[in-house]
């Protein structure tokens, strides 16, 4: 393959594939991020590529968040994670991500004031808590009670963007609803409405525990509000580009989510922590993890993009640190945690093969300390995600010549084969 550079503008690579050469073109981003576009590839070659878990494929182009690994950078719309999470809260991020650009003041306080205004659930939705058993978890719980909204957004089927500002807004406005409900149904406590005088973060505490500790879970929310083409954004993209509506595709998301690979590793850190408390020994459970045949990870580490620290967690850590100072908790979890960190961080296992904390190493402690139970972790993961999924939907629905998203396959099966009458079958 070799890069043809005479116009930075017009770059091409050769590709030579059979007898075929082919010269394709380069698709040069903001960042000088480099990707070939492989259009033509099947119709000129009979060729397809074939990269499982998309480790080398790009899906889309994308103008919301960017993510260098290597260097361990995060911007949303340009503006480093960092200096948001100095300076923004978690409605505004929400607002930069969706529309593209941080509101005004008149927009902020219209757009609080209409999620504020949305974030009633019905009898109904209440209803279908009850259909759960308390110990259903709460991520199966948010999923099925946004599929139940579904007949309130519509199908879809026309312009998908005309509708985009409502929909979206009552999706960021009930699904801190949802999750406190499912809290309280839980512990078979009564469901308290949401007050629409609160901010965000404070309606939600004030619905889960009475909590006040706004800060910490704006923070939280701001450093899990997108994270680029993630396994749970890249499955809304791939239900957005059906048509099925926006809320169902919020739904795919937290399902995609769930999973102990993804959002999922927040509950697993704090169940690993206590692991390791109750039978004693980081340096015996890093020993383990080594062993391939254990088939034990150290949750909350590791990163398919980052081979360097992940820049949410040193600014969790940090907020952990404050937090449980101002607090006066004096947490062994933490001191556990950062036992881990130090002892895994030199070890040549996890040194050759770039692992580092990752956003959800520390995040666990921090929830917990905000008296938030271990099983809601994800669904709170899903509540910062949820503007970054409904910044790709959008995304995705203003491209012009959007299309169904459908990866092919390579068949490994049988070849033609004769159907055997069941009295014939051994
Ligand atoms: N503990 C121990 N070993 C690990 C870990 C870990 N947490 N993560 C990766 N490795 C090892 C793998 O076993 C593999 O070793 P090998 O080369 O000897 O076979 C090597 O590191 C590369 O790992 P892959 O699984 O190929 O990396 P991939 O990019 O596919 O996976 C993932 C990334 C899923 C995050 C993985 O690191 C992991 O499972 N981590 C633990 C779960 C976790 O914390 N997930 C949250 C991620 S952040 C988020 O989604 C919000």
């Amino acid at each position: 393959m070799t890069t043809d550079e005479k116009d930075s503008a017009k770059e091409t690579v050769k590709l030579i594939i059979g007898t075929s050469t082919l010269e394709l073109p380069v698709i040069t981003g903001t960042e000088n991020e480099k990707g070939i576009d492989i259009g033509v590839i099947r119709t000129k070659t009979g060729f397809i590529t074939l990269d499982p878990a998309y480790m080398n494929t790009g899906a889309c182009l994308s103008n919301i968040t960017f993510i260098d690994g290597d260097k361990g950078i995060l911007r949303y719309r340009g503006i480093p994670i960092e200096t948001l999470s100095a300076h923004s809260n978690f409605l505004e991020t929400s607002f930069l991500l969706m529309f593209g650009k941080l509101p005004t003041q008149p927009e902020l306080t219209h757009f609080s004031n209409d999620i504020a205004n949305n974030c009633e659930i019905d009898g109904q939705s209440l209803a279908i808590f009850k259909g759960f058993d308390a110990t259903a978890h709460p991520m199966s719980v948010l999923g099925t009670l946004l599929f139940s909204l579904a007949s309130e957004f519509g199908n879809d089927g026309g312009d998908p963007r005309a509708t985009f500002y409502d929909d979206a807004v009552r999706i960021m406005a009930k699904i801190p609803t949802i999750i406190a409900a499912t809290y309280r149904y839980s512990k078979g406590l009564d469901f308290i409405s949401p007050n629409p005088k609160l901010g965000y973060c404070e309606r939600f505490l004030n619905m889960l525990t009475g909590e006040e500790n706004i800060k910490a879970l704006e923070l939280l929310l701001i450093l899990h509000a997108d994270h680029e083409q993630n396994c749970s954004t890249s499955t809304v993209r791939m239900a957005r580009s059906s048509r099925a509506n926006l809320v169902s595709c919020i739904a795919a998301g937290v399902a995609a989510l769930w999973g102990k690979r993804h959002g999922g590793a927040n509950q697993e850190v704090i169940e690993m922590l206590e692991l390791i408390e109750k039978e004693g020994g980081v340096e015996n459970f890093v020993t383990k993890v080594k062993d391939k045949t254990s088939k034990t990870l150290l949750m909350g580490f590791g990163h398919r993009v980052y081979k360097n620290y992940d820049p949410r967690a040193t600014i969790i850590k940090r907020a952990c640190d404050a937090l449980l100072k101002k607090m006066n908790i004096s947490n062994n979890l933490l001191d556990l945690a950062r036992e881990l960190e130090i002892i895994a961080l030199s070890d040549p296992y996890f040194i050759e093969r770039k692992l580092y904390p990752n956003v959800d190493f520390y995040s666990g402690i921090v929830y917990k300390a905000l008296g938030i139970p271990d099983t809601f972790f994800t669904a709170m993961f899903a509540m910062g995600r949820a503007p970054g999924w409904l910044a790709h939907s959008k995304e995705f629905s203003e491209e012009p010549n959007n299309k169904i998203s459908r990866p092919r396959q390579i068949y490994t099966g049988p070849s033609v084969s004769p159907y055997t009458p069941i009295d014939k079958r051994t």
